[in-house]
């Protein structure tokens, strides 16, 4: 399945969700390959940070060099994961045209809904010749953990008004383990698996993938020796 993550604002989180999703499935030994659609390259720039730490799973990750519809072909059975940015446009309606869905990170901002909005309107264009357009997932993340604020909530009513969308039921918080584990090329749930970051990230792959989910500690890989699984005993 093609799984795109997008939206036009930089900063929502479409490299941060990307990431731990390919680590996610790739723990639970899924083929998954991801692409790095964006110019601005952080899934390619923390997959080198997770390269160096010698993190396992490794990641297979495309850049735009590659030609992404013979890759699509090549991988046909495999979850695909790809994370689009505004700044190649091209790429990104390629991509859309291709998905089967489109998970689209929203943080809680006025300015990001309307954000949404002008993605949602690119997503029609790029689908409307698409035989069977891709489903489009909407979620709040970076949303506010504390309880007084209330953009997350408005944020959220908004993104219910808005037509041929699905809102998921899930909200992940602004945590800082999403930029701690980030900077050592790990997915949160490796920095530790009992975290408040984790059991919101658990949720989102829940509803992505219930088939999996359930079936997580079955199937998990187990750490390897060495300098990784130090690091996240030290952490977790
Ligand atoms: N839920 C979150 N909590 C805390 N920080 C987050 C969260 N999601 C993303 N971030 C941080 O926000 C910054 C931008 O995220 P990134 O995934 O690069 O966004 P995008 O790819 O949409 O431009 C990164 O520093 C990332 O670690
Ligand atoms: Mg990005």
């Amino acid at each position: 399945m093609i799984t795109v993550i997008g939206n036009l604002k930089g900063g929502c989180g479409k490299s941060t969700i990307t990431f731990n999703l390919a680590i996610w499935l790739a723990r639970l030994n899924q083929r998954v390959v991801a692409f790095d659609l964006d110019p601005q390259a952080t899934l390619s720039d923390v997959n080198e940070v997770r390269r160096e730490e010698s993190g396992d799973p490794e990641l297979t990750i495309y850049r735009p060099d590659s030609d992404p519809g013979k890759v699509f072909r090549e991988h046909a059975e495999d979850e695909i994961l790809v994370d689009v940015g505004a700044s190649n446009l091209w790429a990104m309606r390629q991509a859309i045209a291709s998905a089967q869905r489109i998970l689209v990170p929203v943080p809680p901002s006025q300015a990001d809904v309307w954000s949404t909005q002008r993605f949602l309107n690119m997503v029609k264009e790029a689908t409307m010749r698409v035989e069977v357009p891709p489903q489009v997932l909407l979620f709040v993340n970076r949303a506010d953990t504390h309880p007084g604020l209330k953009e997350s909530d408005e944020t959220d009513e908004a993104l219910h008004m808005l037509p041929d969308v699905q809102v998921l039921p899930c909200r992940i918080g602004q945590r800082t383990a999403y930029r701690r584990s980030f900077s050592e090329g790990l997915a949160v749930f490796e920095l530790s698996e009992r975290s408040k970051a984790s059991d919101e990230f658990f949720s989102l792959t829940k509803l992505l993938y219930p088939e999996l989910a359930g079936d997580s500690s079955k199937k998990k890989k187990a750490p390897k020796e060495g300098k990784k699984s130090a690091k996240i005993s030290k952490t977790g």
